[in-house]
């Protein structure tokens, strides 16, 4: 079989694609083969022994094609060492250490379907020009303008490559 880990992921402004390639990148330097793609690439996972899979978070939850990825692939996945992340603002608000429970049961739809083995919550980014909706511009507008949310780029580099480098035992398991 082949000793490939698959990173998967969706993403609409590209900070979740960051994500997954800094993923890949700390596996890599870690020893592991690996492949980084977006879902809609993926169409058999049978090439993988393990598989990390990620979302940007919209209206709280994994965006659709993620959700759809993981029941297309939900009997494979149940037969490989997997691990989920997600990325999204809240844990870039003021205070965030105390939205991770909050943030964890945005996993509870994935975790119904493939419980992961470890789960990677990571503070995202904001660039409310790419916002393709005019009314959801104004919300993030206003939820700036309140404090609510900070726009840039919130990702954390060192805790997203400690995540990564500390998944490599756990998918060899
Ligand atoms: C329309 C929209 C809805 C969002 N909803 C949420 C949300 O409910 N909770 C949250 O924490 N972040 C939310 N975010 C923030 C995104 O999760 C964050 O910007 C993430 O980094 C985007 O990832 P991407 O660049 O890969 O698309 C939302 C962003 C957009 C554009």
């Amino acid at each position: 079989m082949s000793n490939k880990i698959l990173v998967t992921y969706a993403s609409r402004a590209g900070s979740t694609a960051g994500v997954a390639e800094a993923i890949g990148k700390t596996l890599t330097e870690n020893g592991a083969q690996v492949e980084v793609l977006p879902m809609q690439d993926v169409t058999d996972l049978t090439p993988y022994r393990a598989v990390v899979a990620g979302s940007a978070i919209q209206a709280a939850q994994w965006l659709p094609q993620a959700m759809q990825f993981m029941q297309t692939h939900q009997a494979a996945l149940t037969q490989k060492p997997f691990a989920a992340f997600l990325v999204c603002m809240t844990l870039a608000m003021p205070n965030a250490g105390k939205y991770r429970p909050f943030v964890a049961d945005f996993m509870q739809p994935v975790r119904a379907l493939v419980k992961p083995m470890s789960e990677g919550l990571f503070a995202g980014a904001l660039d409310i020009r790419k916002v393709p909706s005019l009314a959801d511009r104004l919300k993030f507008r206003l939820s700036v303008v309140f404090g609510v949310w900070k726009a840039g780029d919130h990702r954390d580099w060192a805790a997203i490559r400690a995540w990564a480098a500390a998944l490599k035992p756990v998918l060899a398991a």
